[in-house]
């Protein structure tokens, strides 16, 4: 969710009424993924590296955090969304870490939509955590090293459980991945869009939707591998 600061910019407002109204293009964008059935949304709020922004910005950004879950939660679950968080959440207030842990028991038996926001998240983090794991299993004995396989790493990552991304979808006009799920990625369709995300709406997430319709999915096969499964 990339451009809320640009938003507010170019209307000659401070950055904060950017990010709350980022806060609105996540509820349109909740919504949209309720009314089409997506069963998983990713959502990069906070990265590991945004703790360098100005002070006064990032506890802006945390106070909202606070504010949000406050205001939202009741209403998410009562739309059968499942809220998960991803990220190193020890550097939060305690408040925070009370209504993260809250949010995600309060949501935990729902189905409709799995909403994963990835905050104080990095993917190297996610790569590296999951690494650690596994050497201590080994140094435990219960893991050898020759055991240890893509797979098998790819089970200690963030959200193992849920489907690899099929859409990566990034606002703002850059073209790169800025340590999002770099494991996840690595056959996610990446779409690029210059819309500042206050400004991504149900028409824009329709774009990228009937982007992502066209492309043909290989894993490595050949187009006539895939036509042929296709038809098979
Ligand atoms: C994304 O918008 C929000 C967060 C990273 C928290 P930005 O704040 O990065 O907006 P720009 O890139 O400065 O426009
Ligand atoms: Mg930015």
């Amino acid at each position: 969710m990339d451009g809320n600061g640009r938003w507010a910019r170019t209307r000659m407002l401070p950055r904060a009424i950017g990010h709350r109204e980022g806060v609105k293009s996540v509820r349109r964008t909740v919504e949209s993924c309720i009314d089409r059935g997506v069963e998983a949304l990713t959502l990069f709020a906070f990265s590991s590296e945004n703790w360098r922004r100005p002070s006064d910005e990032v506890s802006m950004i945390m106070d909202l955090f606070v504010n949000t879950l406050k205001k939202e939660v009741s209403a998410l679950d009562r739309n059968n969304v499942r809220l998960r968080f991803i990220g190193e959440r020890s550097a939060f207030s305690d408040n925070l870490q009370k209504l993260i842990d809250e949010s995600e028991a309060q949501t935990a038996g729902n189905r409709q939509l799995e909403l994963v926001i990835a905050a104080n998240y990095g993917g190297q983090w996610d790569i590296t955590q999951a690494a650690c794991r596994l050497a201590e299993q080994v140094s435990a004995g219960v893991l050898k090293p020759d055991e240890i396989t893509p797979e098998r790493l790819g089970q200690e990552m963030c959200v193992a459980d849920l489907p690899l991304p099929d859409l990566f979808i990034r606002t703002g006009g850059e073209r790169r991945i800025s340590n999002f799920l770099l494991w996840q990625l690595a056959y996610t369709e990446l779409y690029f869009t210059d819309i500042l995300w206050p400004a991504f709406d149900e028409d824009e997430f329709g774009k990228a939707l009937d982007w992502y319709a066209n492309r043909q999915r290989r894993f490595g096969r050949t187009g006539e591998q895939v036509e042929r499964l296709r038809g098979a």
